[in-house]
């Protein structure tokens, strides 16, 4: 493999990459140290990464087209960052000193999906699926943790450490190992699937299960940060939310452009909706597309406190909730980052929802049905797309994108318990038809022909009656 081009080699004239700085998202003010909790030292507001000299007048709007060629072109190239879907696009991100020090797995480059099957069922014609469960450690949490991890090495850090309800750890850890560091994983005792667990234990992470959920844990960290040289890798370090940005700027990529009308997105502790809202504006501001998509929301029933806040205080203060869901990886009842996922909303003209258990799991079953499958967490959007079609806000004739965030494999207990009918206790009720019809429960059979043949038959006649 060849070593990497410098940033600055192939930039067009204007963008000067890793001119950025922090900026509080309250006060607006320039932070020049970010504290270890990246709060902002005057109004403990969270920190943003902006780029003056995209607003400069030496920006030149009319070479967008050359950094989308220099982009599309690295998809061919075989050095180091060209190969990193996150740093293809490192003309939109912080620059660390050296393209020798970037901490990768070869993130991104992630599909996108038709969804014929939920097309007919939704009669959205235009649908798609980005999947970013297919990231290196199944999850998008990689597209953010390659650019943290590259400024937590660069800083010196020994200990980079982070609260979790499974995925950030796994990831967190898989790139603290890449880089050589140490990593402490902070996740609520009994409520993350072993799955993720497991991934943690693998690459090398130091593990504390807290008897507490995962908003105890993200208090406790960023007490823990305060008093003990670790370097903080949830998304509220701003450098994670650059890396995230770069699904945005891939799908559209792979959309030739053009923007789609909506995009959906799960809602947990809200980073993921900020950094892809953050990457739409940006895009709209440097001309890379016409027109914003409306960035929507969903939470699950049972941790809606975005949706609650949006609702009953029009966004202004925080609602927590307790949250309980199955969809562990939403299972957050106060989102550190529900201002900037308040922003993106009203600046994308999005909106956001609420699904019920029910709803989450029949997506999710739909999604697989596609060959495509996902966790929990992101069947959401399926979901509540039908939500958003009832209410009018999507139109059949529109494009919708769901952004499908983790791996199918990342909650095996979810789907097992889904097609062995024991999932959960309304979903065993018989009116749920369509939940049944989705249900494909494994089969112990003699090892005989007959056996065999004898089921298959019967599977033949259940496929004709679901029909
Ligand atoms: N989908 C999956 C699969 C997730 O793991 C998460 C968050 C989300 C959606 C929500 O994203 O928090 O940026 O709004 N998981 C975090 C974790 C909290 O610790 O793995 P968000």
């Amino acid at each position: 493999m060849s070593s990497s081009t410098t940033p600055e080699q192939d930039s067009p004239p204007g963008v000067r990459p890793g001119d950025y700085r922090f900026v509080c998202i309250g006060c607006s003010s320039v932070v020049q140290r970010p504290r270890n909790d990246f709060r902002c030292s005057m109004c403990a507001g969270l920190l943003q990464i902006t780029y003056p000299s995209w607003k400069s007048e030496r920006f030149d709007r009319s070479r967008v087209g050359v950094l989308k060629s220099i982009w599309h072109g690295r998809r061919s190239s075989n050095a180091l960052l060209d190969r990193s879907g996150v740093w293809r696009f490192r003309e939109l991100l912080p620059a660390p000193a050296s393209g020798e020090q970037v901490v990768t797995l070869q993130e991104g480059n992630t599909p996108i999906y038709a969804m014929p099957r939920s097309s007919r069922a939704t009669g959205v014609a235009q649908l798609y699926a980005k999947h970013q469960g297919l990231n290196p450690t199944g999850s998008f949490k990689d597209t953010g943790m390659t650019v943290a991890a590259t400024f937590a090495r660069q800083a010196g850090c020994r200990w980079v450490a982070c609260a979790s309800t499974g995925n950030t750890s796994a990831s967190m850890a898989a790139y603290a190992a890449r880089a050589g560091m140490r990593s402490l994983v902070l996740v609520p005792e009994g409520r993350i699937s072993w799955s993720k667990l497991s991934q943690a234990l693998d690459y090398g992470a130091f593990t504390c299960q807290l008897r507490t959920d995962f908003d105890g844990c993200l208090r406790l960290l960023q007490e823990l940060v305060r008093h003990a040289p670790v370097y903080q890798l949830n998304s509220i370090n701003p450098f994670r939310i650059e890396g995230q940005k770069t699904v945005a700027f891939e799908l559209l990529e792979q959309l030739d452009w053009l923007a789609p009308d909506h995009i959906i997105v799960p809602g947990g502790n809200l980073g993921n909706s900020s950094a892809i809202g953050k990457a739409l504006l940006e895009m709209r501001d440097l001309g890379l597309v016409a027109r914003l998509p409306k960035l929507s929301i969903i939470q699950a029933e049972g941790a809606n406190a975005l949706i609650r806040t949006v609702h009953e205080t029009a966004g202004k203060s925080l609602i927590s909730v307790q949250a309980e869901t199955r969809a562990t990886a939403i299972r957050i009842g106060s989102p550190a980052s529900w201002q900037k996922a308040v922003k993106v909303l009203q600046a994308t003209a999005g909106a956001c929802e609420d699904v019920s258990e029910i709803e989450i799991a029949q997506a999710k079953a739909e999604i697989g049905a596609e060959g495509v499958g996902c966790e929990p967490a992101s069947a959401v959007t399926l979901a509540g797309l039908k939500k958003l079609l009832q209410q009018g806000f999507v139109k059949r004739e529109e494009t919708v994108v769901l952004i499908l965030t983790g791996n199918l494999l990342k909650d095996p207990d979810f789907t097992m318990e889904f097609h062995r009918g024991e999932l959960l206790s309304e979903a065993k009720q018989p009116q749920h038809r369509e939940l049944n019809s989705l249900r494909h429960p494994p089969v112990i059979l003699d090892a005989n022909l007959e056996a065999v043949m004898r089921a298959l038959e019967q599977a033949e006649k259940s496929t004709q009656s679901n029909a």
